[in-house]
């Protein structure tokens, strides 16, 4: 339809027509938008046929089929909408009057411990009768504790500002990339103690930020839950009984776990725990990308650096540490294929995953 016959202050009306038709939220505005489009005097519609009057022969028949066209299309919108509003109108009256006082109120839905909350209490309860309680770190941490505590070269990737948010009003301030600054708030802070209190163990459960796209398997915040022990003569021996005893307490005692090398700079030696794969049971398949098994932890044998810094002596103490990575695991637990799913609180999704009634 060629507009620019129209003067232009109809056109640009007719541009929000749409627009207006669906914001009229009820049916004075819309009788409103009627009398100003269509109305018999001073209307788009009226001013359009004085237009044609006066209009040169020639462009008549075109400019008359243009606002025929127009018009037409305005009287059906208004009155598709007419019949909406008026329906909603009525509902709204009929729920009014069929209100029933002496009826019981609709029952509530009573909310629930988020899924992935879940499975951090679980992890806790699990570690609680080993003799570990929770500690708490910031969300905002120093790059002292996020990084340097931690035996993080200067120079090592993740702490370039594209992995990592930093605060741009507070130089060394950022959020932290993961749970492991509290080891070195703990240890720091027992480290005067440390010979009374015999050692220390402990969990920290929280939220971590990294500069992350948001993608099916990346957000950029997410959990993990730390864990650290300190005492004399640990080794890789305690750290594997520990978590093989962890993950069947959680997967279930038929839960075969292994141990790979890897390299994290506050362990030595340190290692990736995989779970053999529980959807599968190891054949391969989607979850675990055919390979049968399940990356869940990162952990090892706290590096000497790590107690040096805390101002504990790595020739007398020892110990072991390890990070779990929540959404992963309730991923694949539950065989939830989005992460997205967790942060979207869809109550449907929820319900699904037992956590409403
Ligand atoms: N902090 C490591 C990570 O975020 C996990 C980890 C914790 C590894 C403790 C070893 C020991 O990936």
């Amino acid at each position: 339809m060629d507009l620019t016959l129209l003067p232009p202050e109809i056109a640009e009306a007719h541009q929000r027509f749409a627009c207006s038709v669906a914001a009229s939220a009820d049916l004075d505005s819309l009788m409103r938008l009627k009398g100003e489009f269509t109305g018999r005097e001073a209307s788009h519609a009226s001013r359009m046929m004085d237009v044609l009057k006066t209009a040169p022969k020639e462009q008549k028949r075109e400019l008359g089929a243009v606002i025929n066209a127009l018009k037409n299309e305005w009287e059906e919108a208004l009155k598709n909408r007419q019949i909406e509003l008026e329906a909603a109108k009525k509902s709204a009256a009929s729920l009014a009057t069929s209100w029933d006082p002496d009826l019981p109120p609709p029952l509530p839905v009573h909310g629930a411990i988020h899924p992935l909350n879940r499975l951090m209490d679980r992890l806790v309860d699990v570690f609680r009768p080993l003799g570990y309680h929770v500690e708490e770190g910031p969300e905002t941490e120093t790059e002292a504790n996020n990084f340097d505590g931690l035996n993080i070269p200067e120079d090592h990737p993740a702490r370039g500002s594209a992995d990592t948010f930093y605060f741009s009003a507070h130089a060394g301030k950022l959020l932290r990339t993961h749970t492991s600054p509290v080891q070195v708030r703990v240890l720091q802070r027992i480290a005067p103690d440390i010979e009374k209190l015999g050692g220390i163990r402990f969990l920290a459960p929280g939220r971590v930020y990294r500069k992350d796209e948001i993608d099916p398997t990346h957000s950029p915040m997410f959990h993990q839950v730390e864990g650290m022990l300190v005492g004399h003569g640990i080794g890789m021996h305690h750290l594997k009984g520990t978590l093989s005893y962890a993950m069947k307490a959680l997967f279930g005692p038929a839960a075969d776990v292994r141990f790979r090398p890897s390299y994290f700079p506050f362990v030595e030696p340190g290692c990736e725990v995989d779970v053999r794969c529980p959807l599968c049971g190891g054949s391969g398949c989607r979850v675990c990308k055919g390979s049968g098994w399940v990356e869940i932890l990162g952990a090892g044998l706290v590096h000497p650096n790590v107690l040096k810094f805390a101002g504990i002596d790595p020739t007398v103490w020892s110990g072991f540490a390890f990070g779990m990575g929540v959404e992963r695991t309730a991923m694949m637990v539950s065989q939830t294929p989005d992460l997205r799913l967790f942060f979207e609180n869809d109550q449907r999704f929820l319900k699904a995953m037992g956590g409403l009634d």
